[in-house]
């Protein structure tokens, strides 16, 4: 793991996006993965920014977020669609069949997922996965368990992550779906590349754990120690546990 400390998180933010710009540069048909939360939104606010400047031509990028809510379609806006389109995709020039997103609405959950893993496979696979990671270890809603999905999969949400995000709720962690698709861990490690990026104290003793502990599915982000091209990228605060 190449491990990166940052003194804010505009820097970390800035690093990052120029990264991926220089990655779709290289290669206009890059395949990204793409999480939800609070930690990307300044890495968003980076890339609409250098996209404007830069004139960054986005049309043949393809994406895949990580997971949605079980039950919500994406024009709900609670929905991580919504999220995804205010926060980034309706600022960028991107082909908007370009952008695939787990369906919460979906009649058949089970079918949901096979249809992403497939089209995640016909995409030719992820380029570049970026990944935030709960205070309680998870990366997607890959919760920490006795056992893990490999797969795309319906998942039960655990209490700290309805709590986190229950901003999208009015704040109410009872309005949060309990059950959420999610890329399993194989899919996560299938990326060629994987970011990890990880903001404040909060997650400082999971990022630890995930860099230093021995793997266990009770904290599924120690599985990045087996990826062989992995950055992890953090603010001093996340990163004041690392020894
Ligand atoms: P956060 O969520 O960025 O809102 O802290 C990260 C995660 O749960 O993956």
């Amino acid at each position: 793991m190449i491990i990166q400390r940052f003194d804010h998180e505009d820097a970390l933010a800035s690093a990052l996006a120029s990264r991926l710009i220089d990655a779709i540069v290289r290669n206009p048909r890059l395949v990204l993965g793409l999480p939800t939360g609070r930690t990307p939104l300044p890495v968003y606010r980076a890339l609409r920014d250098l996209t404007a400047r830069a004139l960054v031509d986005w049309s043949a990028v393809r994406t895949f977020n990580l997971d949605e809510f079980a039950g919500l379609g994406g024009d709900d806006p609670g929905s991580y669609r919504a999220f995804m389109q205010e926060a980034l995709f309706d600022h960028i020039p991107i082909d908007p069949v370009n952008i695939a997103m787990l369906d919460g609405g979906a009649p058949d959950l089970a079918e949901e997922c096979r249809r992403y893993e497939k089209a995640i496979a016909d995409a030719g696979g992820i380029d570049i996965q970026i990944l935030g990671i709960g205070a309680n270890g998870h990366i997607g809603f890959n919760e920490p368990a006795d056992e893990l999905h490999a797969h795309t999969h319906v998942a039960t949400l655990q209490r700290a992550t309805l709590d986190a995000n229950a901003m999208l709720f009015g704040g109410d962690p009872g309005r949060v779906p309990k059950c959420a698709l999610s890329m399993g861990m194989a899919t996560i490690l299938g990326a060629r590349q994987i970011v990890m990026i990880a903001l404040g104290e909060e997650k400082s003793d999971c990022v630890a754990g995930m860099v230093t502990d021995l793997i266990t599915t009770r904290l599924p982000a120690s599985f990045l120690q087996v990826h062989p091209h992995v950055t992890v990228m953090l603010d001093h605060a996340a990163a004041s546990k690392l020894v």
